[in-house]
């Protein structure tokens, strides 16, 4: 029987009332003191246009490990049960709500923002010493976890998981992909310990295992937990092997039997860039001067800017564009595994969405900056009836996002051209803006 977007699904514990999620795109609630409030303000209208699942992004389970500001930081347990008010928002409006939980590694702020760079304790974490071409990236190196470190970052992952269960998540994700630390325990670039955690494919894995079963005993064997991760991995020196395919797969694999309730595979870079999203080069929102000021402000200095936009062009080259690129993984990934799986990274149509799920590719279909600009999505992707529902997003995946976001502004969308086409768009077929 052939699936379509409308159609309900079950993640172990865990019924979605349609196919649509929101990808985890950062929201920018930080450390701001009512954090509920401001997700609530992004959320809340996806879910009433229709939205069955809202993934919330990356959340640090220590207090160091950011890699935005505007990432919540969640140290203790009364941070976390501050959200309640939130997931309560979310189910009252008729929908799900998970959060991504993850630690930045040696990408975190501790490793280039100067404010956090000045109140630091340690460097950065880094499951291994940094490959000297990535080392240029980093201000004063990282420090290498030991095992009982890692261990001890394991334990982490299962109390902050239950207290997301405490504070009304309906599950937890792995934020495994986007060069962070659970991505960068699985990279072999990244990667070469010589302890449990590292080693072949299989053996990259463990602290993913081992966080799975830590989430069991303190949260509940029941509680669904999904992962994020990356299944194939870019890197710019073609000497260095990243992640293949057939790691990701089977990756995938040992994922479903240590019981993970879903999976979202993509590609990424073995260092954060445009890889992860794709799209263009943000050069409108580097040239804006209030941008271009906190961003020096952070960094320290114009070469460092020049540098960071450097990376950003050349990944957009390396990495361009592509309706669904994340196809032939997630595919993949599926012929597989059992457990439902989730395609994301540059879905914009419904067409799209319901061929992927008619063609068997997937059973989830995730959308990230597109609900920026447009928080209303849900409604006119899942109604036929809709005068919208076959064009495409408004995003054009212009990144202007992008930098904003890695200094803890607003998760909203930049693009004065995207406003003005919502507006011109509303006009004409007489719909209200959201
Ligand atoms: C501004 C921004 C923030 C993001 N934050 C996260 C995050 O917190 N966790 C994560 O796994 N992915 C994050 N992503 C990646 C998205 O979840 C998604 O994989 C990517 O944007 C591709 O989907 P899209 O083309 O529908 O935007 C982010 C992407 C952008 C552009």
């Amino acid at each position: 029987m052939s699936v379509s977007l409308r159609d309900p699904i079950t993640l172990g514990t865990l019924t979605l009332r349609n196919r649509l999620y929101r990808a985890p795109v950062l929201e920018g609630a930080g450390s701001a003191p009512n954090p509920a409030a401001v997700y609530a303000r992004h959320f809340v209208p996806n879910i009433e246009a229709g939205l069955a699942l809202v993934i919330q992004g990356n959340t640090i389970v220590n207090l160091e490990g950011r890699t935005s500001p505007g990432m919540s930081v969640i140290g203790d347990r009364e941070r976390m049960l501050a959200l309640k008010p939130l997931t309560d928002a979310v189910h009252r409006a008729g929908g799900r709500i998970i959060t991504q939980l993850g630690h930045g590694g040696s990408f975190s702020l501790e490793s280039w923002h100067r404010d956090y760079v000045a109140v630091r304790t340690s460097p950065p974490f880094a499951p291994s010493p940094l490959p000297l071409w990535i080392r240029s990236l980093h201000r004063g190196g990282v420090h290498v976890m030991s095992t009982r470190e890692v261990e001890e970052l394991v334990r982490r992952f299962g109390i902050v998981a239950a207290w997301a269960r405490e504070a009304g998540y309906d599950g937890v994700q792995l934020a495994g992909s986007n060069a962070k630390l659970l991505h960068q325990f699985l990279s072999p670039v990244h990667n070469r310990r010589k302890d449990r955690y590292g080693g072949d494919a299989t053996a990259r894995t463990t602290l993913l295992r081992e966080i799975r079963e830590a989430i069991a005993r303190e949260a509940g064997a029941d509680y669904p937990v999904l992962l994020k991760y990356t299944a194939v991995e870019g890197t710019p020196v073609r000497q260095r092997r990243g992640i293949t395919l057939e790691d990701g797969v089977l990756t995938a694999r040992i994922a479903e039997q240590v019981g993970f309730a879903a999976l979202t595979p993509v590609h990424a870079d073995v260092v954060p860039n445009t890889s992860i999203c794709r799209g263009q080069f943000p050069r409108g929102a580097l040239r804006r001067k209030g941008i271009k000021h906190r961003l020096l402000s952070a960094t320290g200095r114009r070469t460092r800017n020049l540098t960071l936009a450097a990376g950003l062009w050349l990944s957009t080259r390396r990495t361009p564009f592509e309706p669904v690129w994340n196809r032939a993984i997630f595919g993949a990934v599926k012929q597989a595994v059992n457990i439902p799986v989730f395609a994301v990274g540059g879905i914009r149509t419904a067409q799209e969405a319901n061929a992927i799920l008619a063609d068997g590719q997937a059973d989830m279909i995730g959308i990230g900056r597109p609900f920026y600009a447009e928080p209303d999505l849900a409604r006119r992707l899942l109604n036929e009836s809709d005068p919208n529902h076959d064009r495409e997003a408004a995003c054009k995946s212009c990144n202007q996002c992008l930098i904003p976001q890695m200094l803890g502004m607003p998760g909203v969308c930049y693009s004065p051209t995207v406003k003005l086409s919502l507006r011109h768009r509303d006009a004409k077929t007489g719909t209200a803006a959201a």
